[in-house]
C-alpha cells in the first residue's frame, strides 16, 4: 500500500462554488432555508469543512411539496407530451457530462472517493441513467383489456400515470448516482419531486439541480432540500402531500420511513442495507476470482449495499484466494481522493469511522484473526487499511451485521451443497455472486440464492437497464430498467360500455 499526499489543483468553478454557502432549490428559485440555519459538510480526507449548506427542516419540506403539487397539478408540466419530457430528461444527460470534470470533483470532496472513479463511473453513470430513462418516458404504456362481463359489450384499457408527488431520500456513498436513480424514472413517469440528499454530501444534487434549472424543467418539477434526517427526512416521509416516498440507506432507517408513511399510506420503496454472500468454488479461475472479490469488497471504500462481504470459499482453494485478496490490498493507493493517482480513499465520515472500527474491535473480541489490515491510517482523514478477517463464526457481529467499510470476513466451505445454506443465513438479500466455470452449477446456485441479484464470474455490473433491489429486509421494490417504472405509475382501468 502507498499512500499519497501530493498537492492537487482544484477546477476554479469548483473553488468558487465551495466558498459562498448553498441555498435550497424550491419552486425554481434557490432559497436560504426558513429559519436561516446553514450546517457543514466535511472534506473527509482532512476532516476540515468543505461548505456551508442551507438546513432544511419541516416549514422548508412543507414549502417543496407545495411547490411540487403546484407543479405536479397545473403549470406546464402536466401538459407536457411525452417527448417533451424525454427531451428535457436527454438535455440534463448532456448537461451532466458536459460539467463531468466539476460535478466529479464536487462528489470526491464531499464523499472522499477517488477522483478516478467519481470520473469513470459516478458521473457518467448518471449521465446514462438519465438517457436511459428519457427513452422509457414515451413507452410507458397501458394495455386493451377483453371483458367477458354478460352485461353488454365494453371497451376496456388501462393507462399508466404518474403517482403524483415523490418524495426522495438519499444516502452518501454514491450521491449523484443516488439522484439520477430517483429523479429520472420519476420524472420519466411525469412525477414531481422533492429530494433529500444525505446530510453528509448534499454538494453534487445541489449543482444537478441548477443543471435540472438550466435544462428547462418547469419550476417546482424537482426541489431539492438538503438537511438531516431526523428533521427534514423524518418530515418528508411523514408528510400527508407526498403521494409516493422512495428511500436509500440503513435497514434500520428503512423502517422508520415505512412506519412514517403509514400517516397517509403512501406507497414506499425502499433500498436497504446487504450482506452480501460472494462464493468461489475449486473450478473458478482464480486469476479473475480473487481480484474480482478484492474489487467487490474493497470499491468505494466497501461502502456500497452491494459489498462482497462475506467470501466462501472452497477448502481446496481457501489459503490461496485469502492469500491473494490479502495479496490484492498491497496494491492500493491511498489517499486523498482528489489526487488522480489515489484508488482507495478515505471513509466518508468521523461516524463512519468509528462504526467501521467498533466492528474490528468487536470481531477481534469474538475471536477473529485478522490477515491483513485491522486499523485505521494516521490520524488526518478518515482513512482505514482494507481488512480481511478469518476464523469467523456464523454468530460474530462481523459476519451478521453490515459494517459498511472495507472488511471482508472468509470462511472456508466443504461441500457444494452446503453453500447455498450458509449464502442464505443472513437477514438481507440484496447481492451476491459466483465463481465457477461449471455453468450448470452457476445457475442452479443463482436459483437458489435468495437476493435480487446474483453476479456469474464478475461482481458490482450495474446497468441502467438492469432492475435492482433487494430480498428480505434489504427492501421493497426495484429500481432501474422497466421495474423502476412501476414505482413512479398508477395504473388506472377505464371501462366503457359501448
Ligand atoms: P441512514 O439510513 O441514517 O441515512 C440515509 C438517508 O436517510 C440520509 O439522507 C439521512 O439523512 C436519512 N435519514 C436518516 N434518518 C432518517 C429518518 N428518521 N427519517 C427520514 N430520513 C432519515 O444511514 P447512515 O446513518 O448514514 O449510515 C448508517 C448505516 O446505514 C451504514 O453504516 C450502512 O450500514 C447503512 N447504509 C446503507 C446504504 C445503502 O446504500 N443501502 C447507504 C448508506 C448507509
Ligand atoms: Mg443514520
Amino acid at each position: 500500500m502507498v499512500t499519497t499526499t501530493a498537492p492537487v489543483q482544484i477546477d476554479p468553478f469548483v473553488q468558487k462554488f465551495l466558498s459562498r454557502p448553498r441555498g435550497m432549490l424550491i419552486g425554481g428559485e434557490c432559497v436560504d432555508a426558513q429559519s436561516g440555519k446553514t450546517f457543514e459538510t466535511y472534506n473527509p480526507a482532512t476532516g476540515e469543512v468543505l461548505a456551508q449548506v442551507a438546513e432544511g427542516d419541516t416549514a422548508d419540506i412543507d414549502l417543496a411539496v407545495a411547490a411540487a403539487r403546484k407543479s405536479f397539478e397545473t403549470g406546464p408540466w402536466p401538459e407536457m407530451s411525452p417527448a417533451q419530457r424525454g427531451h428535457l430528461l436527454w438535455k440534463l444527460s448532456d448537461l451532466i457530462a458536459a460539467h463531468l470534470e466539476e460535478l466529479a470533483e464536487l462528489e470526491t470532496l464531499d464523499n472522499g472517493k477517488p477522483l478516478f472513479f467519481s470520473r469513470i463511473v459516478d458521473v457518467p453513470t448518471a449521465v446514462e441513467v438519465f438517457r436511459y430513462m428519457a427513452g422509457w418516458a414515451t413507452k410507458i404504456e397501458g394495455t386493451t383489456v377483453p371483458l367477458s362481463a354478460p352485461m353488454g359489450k365494453f371497451l376496456a384499457y388501462t393507462l399508466r400515470e404518474p403517482v403524483g408527488v415523490v418524495g426522495q431520500i438519499i444516502p452518501w456513498n454514491f450521491p449523484l448516482i443516488m439522484a439520477s436513480w430517483k429523479l429520472a424514472p420519476a420524472l420519466a413517469a411525469g412525477c414531481t419531486c422533492v429530494l433529500k440528499p444525505a446530510e453528509q454530501t448534499p454538494l453534487t444534487a445541489l449543482r444537478l439541480g441548477e443543471l435540472i434549472q438550466e435544462a428547462g424543467f418547469p419550476d417546482g418539477v424537482v426541489n431539492i432540500v438538503p438537511g438531516f434526517g431526523e428533521t427534514a427526512g423524518a418530515a418528508l416521509a411523514a408528510h400527508p402531500g407526498v403521494d409516493k416516498i422512495a428511500f436509500t440507506g440503513s435497514t434500520e432507517v428503512g423502517r422508520l420511513i415505512a412506519k412514517a408513511a403509514t400517516g397517509n399510506l403512501k406507497k414506499v420503496s425502499l433500498e436497504l442495507g446487504g450482506k452480501s454472500p460472494n462464493v468461489i468454488f475449486a473450478d473458478a479461475d482464480l486469476k479473475v476470482a480473487i481480484p474480482g472479490s478484492a474489487s467487490a469488497i474493497f470499491f468505494n471504500q466497501g461502502q456500497i449495499c452491494t459489498a462482497g462481504s462475506r467470501l466462501f470459499v472452497h477448502k481446496s482453494v481457501f489459503d490461496q484466494v485469502v492469500e491473494g485478496v490479502a495479496g490484492e490490498t498491497k496494491k492500493f493507493t491511498v489517499g486523498p481522493g482528489i489526487n488522480p493517482s489515489t484508488n482507495l480513499g478515505p471513509l466518508v465520515s468521523k461516524e463512519q469511522l468509528s462504526r467501521v472500527c467498533g466492528y474490528l474491535d468487536s470481531g477481534t473480541k469474538e475471536g477473529a484473526k485478522t490477515v491483513v489490515g485491522g486499523k485505521r491510517i494516521g490520524d488526518t482523514g478518515y482513512f482505514i487499511e482494507p481488512t480481511v478477517l478469518i476464523d469467523v463464526k456464523p454468530h460474530m457481529r462481523v459476519v451478521r451485521e453490515e459494517i459498511f467499510g472495507p472488511v471482508v470476513t472468509a470462511i472456508p466451505f466443504h461441500e457444494p451443497e452446503e453453500v447455498a445454506t450458509f449464502a442464505n443465513d443472513t437477514i438481507y438479500g440484496l447481492a451476491s455472486a459466483v465463481w465457477t466455470r461449471d455453468i450448470s452449477k452457476a445457475h442452479r446456485m443463482a436459483a437458489k440464492i435468495r437476493a435480487g441479484t446474483v453476479w456469474i464470474n464478475c461482481y458490482n455490473v450495474f446497468d441502467p437497464a438492469l432492475p435492482f433491489g433487494g430480498y428480505k429486509q434489504s427492501g421493497w421494490g426495484r429500481e432501474m430498467g422497466r421495474a423502476a417504472l412501476d414505482l413512479y405509475t398508477e395504473s388506472k382501468s377505464v371501462c366503457a360500455q359501448i
